[in-house]
């Protein structure tokens, strides 16, 4: 069969590795040539390491390549994936904007085409965009029906960035949102060999599972940090108490740890995106607005552990590890990062960064602040540091490197440092939701 994929991005290019996996021909179609070509050559954009070897096995193989020309890559292609971008936009609004673009080539595709193709909408948009925004678009300039001329599914995406193969190849589940049976039944057929509960709903369904997700992780999270700052106040480390309360079968550990906050490019944005969708239908919701709120505060919390040990930051060299919005990728979309940095340069804390993958992309969203070599070089003289984060290397740092900072505090702002390995090191241990490992210790 073969698969074309819009958008060469972490979730195109896991969808259309995954298919080639599964033996179909997959065509990339970006509007990106720098893009075009570094897939073509077996590379990724992005640092996602797993992917990039089968990707390169594809491209070697003839089974994948990508391309600049979108009309083409629809005409010859079975099944479409729109898989384009969906930022914020200042309101909270999703852009959809690149969305109605790709339709709209997609619709001139259709036109030129003989056979019934299933267009599948992947990209994370708001209930009713599917059926109210992108069938009209695919209708009018096709000119053809949706359900006869052609097909229309929502299937929205799951995976996370640093694991997005296996999250491609072994998801949880896989939901299919269709009008018509027949494009249901011809994706979930092409599905089969993905061991997964597959669930047949329609397109508004489908488009509000995925936020229904995304906003319960993102609750997980805010409660863990809610708890977490009450846990410092009180003396309490607040690892146990969130371990214990998640070994509960109906609450669960996963996401139930403190740190500085969500980011990346879905929760931040979903959870701005629903609140918004809700809006216009004049339901504002609490809790939303409330998720928001907590994760605005979270990267004070970190600043705020570091002033109590080492008092005003002004003048005082910080350390920032970490400039990713998690461990192990190179994407800062949302990064706590950023608020984390503009209010320690509000406080007129001179700031130094180091991130082992992140570093291009974060000097073009901030160039003025420093930028080291190493984890190392970073803590060379600084009085203080905060670890963003969560890079397995940072867990290797020990008396060698800790040793280089003029005053050694560390703010563990992810709960991914071995405290006595840091403590050992002579430096003072700060974490996150529990401070100071409360002097006892
Ligand atoms: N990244 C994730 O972890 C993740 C997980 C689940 C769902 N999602 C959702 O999937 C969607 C895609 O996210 P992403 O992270 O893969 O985005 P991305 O920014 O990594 O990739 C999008 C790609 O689309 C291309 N593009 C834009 N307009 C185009 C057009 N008209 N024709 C062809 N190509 C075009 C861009 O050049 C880019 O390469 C978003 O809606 C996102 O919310 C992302």
């Amino acid at each position: 069969m073969r698969v074309c994929v819009v958008g060469a991005g972490y979730v195109g290019l896991a969808t259309g590795v995954m298919f080639g996996k599964l033996g179909h021909e997959v065509v990339c179609a970006d509007i990106d040539e720098s893009r075009v070509k570094t897939v073509n050559s077996g590379k990724l954009p992005f640092h996602e390491p797993p992917l990039e070897t089968e990707l390169s096995k594809l491209v070697k193989k003839g089974m994948l390549r990508a391309t600049s020309d979108q009309l083409d890559a629809v005409r010859e292609a079975k099944f479409v994936f729109i898989c384009v971008q969906t930022p914020s936009l200042p309101s909270g609004r999703i852009d959809i904007g690149p969305v109605k673009v790709a339709s709209r080539t997609i619709a001139k595709g259709l036109a030129r085409s003989e056979d019934f193709k299933v267009i599948v909408m992947k990209s994370t948009v708001v209930p009713s965009t599917t059926d109210s925004i992108v069938k009209p678009i695919l209708e009018k300039g096709s000119r053809k029906k949706a359900g006869e001329g052609f097909g229309l599914c929502m299937n929205p995406e799951f995976l996370q960035e640093g694991s997005a193969l296996k999250d491609s190849m072994e998801p949880s589940r896989i939901v299919i949102g269709s009008e018509d049976g027949r494009s249901g039944r011809m994706l979930e057929a092409l599905y089969r060999p993905i061991k997964a509960p597959k669930i047949r709903t329609d397109l508004r369904s489908a488009e509000m599972i995925k936020y229904a997700a995304n906003v319960f992780l993102a609750t997980k999270i805010s409660f863990a940090n809610e708890i977490a700052n009450m846990c410092v106040r009180f003396g309490i480390d607040s690892e146990p108490v969130l371990k214990a309360a998640g070994l509960d079968p109906r609450i669960g550990s996963l996401f139930l740890k403190p740190g500085l906050g969500f980011g990346g490019s879905c929760l931040p944005k979903d959870v701005k995106a629903l609140r918004d969708r809700a809006r216009a239908e004049k339901y504002d919701s609490k809790l939303l607005a409330s998720l928001l709120k907590i994760n605005d505060h979270q990267p004070l919390e970190g600043i705020r552990l570091l002033e109590e040990e080492i008092g005003d930051l002004a003048g005082k060299r910080v350390a920032v590890l970490g400039l990713a919005f998690k461990g192990g990728v190179d994407d800062i979309r949302e990064t706590r990062a950023l608020p984390l940095i503009v209010e320690l340069l509000a406080k007129r804390a001179r700031v130094v960064t180091f991130d082992p993958m992140a570093m291009d992309n974060f000097i073009r969203l901030m160039p003025s602040v420093e930028y080291a070599e190493s984890a190392s070089d970073a803590l060379k003289g600084a009085d203080g540091c905060i670890v963003q984060a969560d890079w397995p290397e940072f867990k290797r740092l020990g008396k060698k490197e800790f040793s280089r900072m003029r005053h050694p505090v560390v703010v563990d702002g992810r709960r991914c440092l071995e405290p006595a390995k840091v403590r050992a090191s002579g430096a003072t241990y700060l974490a996150i939701g529990y401070g100071l490992a409360r002097k006892n210790k």
